[in-house]
C-alpha cells in the first residue's frame, strides 16, 4: 500500500518507516527539514517537505496515499491545536480523495496509554478514560478520528505504552542518566510502566495497516507490568560503574517537570488483547530482561549520532 507517514524522523514513526518498509509497503513521508529529508530518503521514502499548521502543504500527499499514519507531535504550546487542525485537514481530505476516486482509505492515529489514568485493574481498549492533565486534550482527538470512520475510511486509534529501543525516549533517558551516575526515578517508584518496543510497536503498525478488519483503539504494551525502581536497578547493574538511584518525590518533580511529572508516576497495567487477535505478539516482553540489548543499541544510536 502507499502510505503517508507524518513524524517519520521521530522516535515511532521512524520506527514505523522501518517497519513499512521492510513490510514492502510504499511510504511518502512528511519532513520539515530537508537534511532530515534526505535521511529518510536514504530508508527508502519517498519525501514532501511540510509543516503540520500549514495544511496545504501535505494535503495533495494524504489525498495520493491509501493510508495515513500520523506520528508526529510538536513538543511547544502549539502542538495540541496544531494536531486538531492537522486531524481536521487529514480526515477531510482522505474521505474527499475516496468519494473522488471510489477507494477506500485507512487512517492511523498515534495517542498513548497514558490518557487511561491511574489503572491497575488491566485496563483494555474499551476501558473509560482518566487522562492526566499531561494528555486531558488527547481524548477529543482520540474521539475525532473514530468519529470519522466509515465505509470508505477505517480509522484507527493506537496507544502506544512507554516506548524503548534505540536511542531515544523515556527509557534511553533512563540508561543515559545511569551512564552520568545518578538516576532519578519520578514518583513512588514502586509504579508500573506499560512498555512496549519500538520494533515491535512498528511491527504492529504494520498488522494494523494490513488487516482490514483492526479499527477502532488498539492498545500496544508488551503487558510485562514492570516496576518502575526495578526497571532503574536492572538498567544501574548493566553500566559499566553502578549508579545511585534516587527518588525524587511528585511535588518536587512537579516543579522541574509540570505535569509530565504526573504522567510519569502513573501506576498502569494495560493489556492489549486486540493487538493480540491480529496476530500481533512483541518479540521483547520487557525492559529488563531486554537491558543488556537497550544498552548496546543506546551506545550504538550515539555513535551514530557523533
Ligand atoms: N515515545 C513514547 O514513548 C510515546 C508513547 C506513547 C505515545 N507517544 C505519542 O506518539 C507521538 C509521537 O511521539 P514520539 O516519541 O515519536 O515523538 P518525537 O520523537 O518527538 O517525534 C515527533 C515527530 O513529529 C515531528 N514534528 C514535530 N512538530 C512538527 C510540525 N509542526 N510539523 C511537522 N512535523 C512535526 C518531528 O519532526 P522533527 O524531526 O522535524 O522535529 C518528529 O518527526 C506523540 O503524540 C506522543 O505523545 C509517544
Amino acid at each position: 500500500m502507499h502510505v503517508f507517514l507524518t513524524g517519520a524522523t521521530g522516535y515511532i514513526g521512524s520506527a514505523v518507516l522501518d517497519a513499512m518498509i521492510k513490510g514492502g509497503h510504499r511510504v511518502t513521508a512528511m519532513a520539515r527539514d530537508p537534511e532530515k529529508a534526505e535521511r529518510l530518503q536514504a530508508k527508502g521514502a519517498a519525501t514532501v517537505t511540510g509543516e503540520l499548521g500549514l495544511p496545504k502543504t501535505y494535503v495533495n500527499a494524504v489525498k495520493a496515499a491509501d493510508a495515513v499514519v500520523h506520528a508526529a507531535m510538536e513538543s511547544s504550546p502549539k502542538g495540541v491545536e496544531k494536531e486538531k487542525q492537522a486531524l481536521d485537514t487529514m480526515l477531510s481530505a482522505q474521505a474527499q480523495a475516496s468519494q473522488a476516486d471510489g477507494k477506500p482509505r485507512v487512517f492511523i492515529y498515534t495517542s498513548g496509554v497514558w490518557v487511561l489514568g491511574r489503572s491497575v485493574k488491566s485496563a483494555e481498549e474499551d476501558s473509560p478514560l482518566d487522562p492526566p492533565p499531561h494528555v486531558e486534550w488527547r481524548p477529543a482527538h482520540e474521539e475525532k478520528v473514530l468519529a470519522s470512520f466509515s465505509a470508505s475510511l477505517r480509522t484507527v486509534v493506537v496507544r502506544p505504552g512507554i516506548v524503548y529501543g534505540g536511542g531515544r525516549g523515556i527509557v534511553s533517558d533512563l540508561i543515559k542518566d545511569a551512564l552520568n551516575g545518578l538516576i532519578r526515578v519520578v514518583g513512588p517508584g514502586k509504579n508500573r510502566w506499560p512498555c512496549i518496543y519500538d520494533h515491535d510497536l512498528g511491527d504492529l503498525y504494520v498488522k494494523i495497516l494490513e488487516s482490514p478488519a483492526a479499527a477502532g483503539v488498539i492498545h500496544a504494551t508488551d503487558e510485562s507490568d514492570e516496576r518502575v525502581i526495578d526497571i532503574a536497578e536492572a538498567i544501574a547493574e548493566q553500566v559499566p560503574q553502578k549508579p545511585d538511584i534516587r527518588i525524587v518525590p511528585l511535588t518536587e518533580a512537579r516543579k522541574k517537570l509540570g505535569t509530565y511529572a504526573d504522567a510519569l508516576a502513573l501506576d498502569q497495567k494495560v493489556r492489549s488483547p486486540k493487538a493480540h487477535a491480529l496476530g500481533w505478539a512483541p518479540t521483547q516482553t520487557g525492559v529488563i530482561n531486554s537491558v543488556p540489548r537497550l544498552v548496546e543499541e543506546f551506545r550504538n544510536a550515539q555513535r551514530e549520532k557523533s
